[in-house]
């Protein structure tokens, strides 16, 4: 029994690959290394010393997913195969609708054909759109995303819903992820972004070790204690725990859609990171305020209570461990 991870040499797939690795349960990765690279595999491979079977395809290559399962006894999948860049996303629609919600159709037709009906889904807090109340719940209003990316997580979650609509004996989880940073405390595996990062803290280490300039702060006016924006930033490593806890409750009561937000529950501005990271490493990070970012909100953060009730599940890593890997990763 196994659980396949399409996209798990990519940043998230990959420190949950590792937790599920130590968590004893077999894996079988599958990846086209279209944002990754192939020495994440052996990376995975020393951090845990266990080995996994790995097929280099297209998640959406239906021939040569169904001899994946038709190799190997599949009994969950988690989906990390979904393109993410937001700016991207804008561009490129139909290659991200394609991707991320044809891709996951294939997938779960595949699931289907084999009888494999647990699905854990890497969703976002992007499906929120600009929050009715913070912080965050379950329960919030959902839509009025504001790119192609947050549109495709959207859809996806409500094809899910029909799905187990039309099926009850699926057993799906949903999960929605609030800003994942650090790396593996090893060093070993990390967040790879291709060109200049559009995110807050590959952008971070980037100005830390000379890379980059300097970081442009996107807006000092919001409504917020020091007018940048504020975000739940949560460690990798925590997040992928999260994905593990999911697991067992899928094995354990399965039978159910479930929806749990993971995050820390704790929001940090733009500034508050800066400081942090500066404080955590001893590195400069000048920076300049620079307009607002088109599509971006005031303020973000999780009320992570339900996964903690329902999963057992906290986010245990602090904000210095979280500055700390970042910046242990791109100095390895
Ligand atoms: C975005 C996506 C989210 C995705 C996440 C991680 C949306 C609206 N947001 O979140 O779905 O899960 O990335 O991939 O779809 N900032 C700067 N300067 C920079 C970069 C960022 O000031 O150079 C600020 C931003 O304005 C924001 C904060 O830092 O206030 C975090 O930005 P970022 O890391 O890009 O994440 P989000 O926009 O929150």
């Amino acid at each position: 029994m196994a659980v396949l991870l399409p996209g798990g040499a990519g940043f998230i797939g990959s420190h949950t690959a590792v937790e599920l690795l130590n968590a004893g349960e077999e894996i079988v990765i599958i990846d086209n290394f279209s944002n990754s690279k192939s020495q994440v595999l052996e990376a995975i491979r020393k951090i845990t010393g266990k080995d996994f079977k790995f097929y280099e395809m297209n998640y959406m290559d239906r021939e040569k997913l169904e001899k994946v399962f038709k190799e190997n006894e599949i009994n969950a999948v988690m989906n990390f195969a979904g393109y993410k860049a937001v700016g991207e996303s804008v561009k490129k629609p139909i290659e991200y609708y394609t991707n991320n919600v044809s891709g996951a159709l294939v997938l779960l037709d595949v699931m289907k054909k084999y009888n494999c009906k647990k699905f854990i889904f890497s969703s976002s807090a992007t499906v929120y759109g600009d929050p009715e109340t913070i912080p965050i719940t379950e329960e919030c209003k959902t839509g009025e995303t504001t790119n192609p990316y947050g549109t495709s997580k959207l859809f996806i979650e409500q094809i899910l819903k029909d799905l187990y609509k039309s099926d009850n004996t699926w057993d799906i989880c949903i999960l929605r992820y609030f800003n994942p940073i650090g790396a593996h405390e090893s060093g070993l595996i990390g967040e790879e972004p291709q060109g200049v990062p559009n995110n807050l803290m590959p952008y971070i280490v980037r100005v830390a070790n000379g890379t980059l300039k300097e970081l442009s702060v996107f807006g000092n006016d919001y409504n917020t204690p020091d007018g940048t924006g504020v975000r739940d930033y949560i460690h990798v490593v925590d997040l992928a725990k999260g994905h593990v806890k999911a697991l067992e409750k899928l094995n354990k009561e399965g039978k159910g859609l479930y929806i749990y937000n993971l995050g820390t529950g704790k929001g940090y501005s733009v500034l508050d990171m800066v400081k942090a990271f500066e404080k955590a490493t001893g590195k400069k990070v000048p920076y300049k305020i620079a307009p607002r970012r088109v599509g971006d909100i005031a303020t973000c953060y999780a009320d992570p209570k339900k996964a903690k009730e329902e999963l057992g599940w906290v986010a245990e890593k602090t904000l210095e461990d979280m500055c700390l890997d970042s910046w242990n990763y791109i100095e390895h």
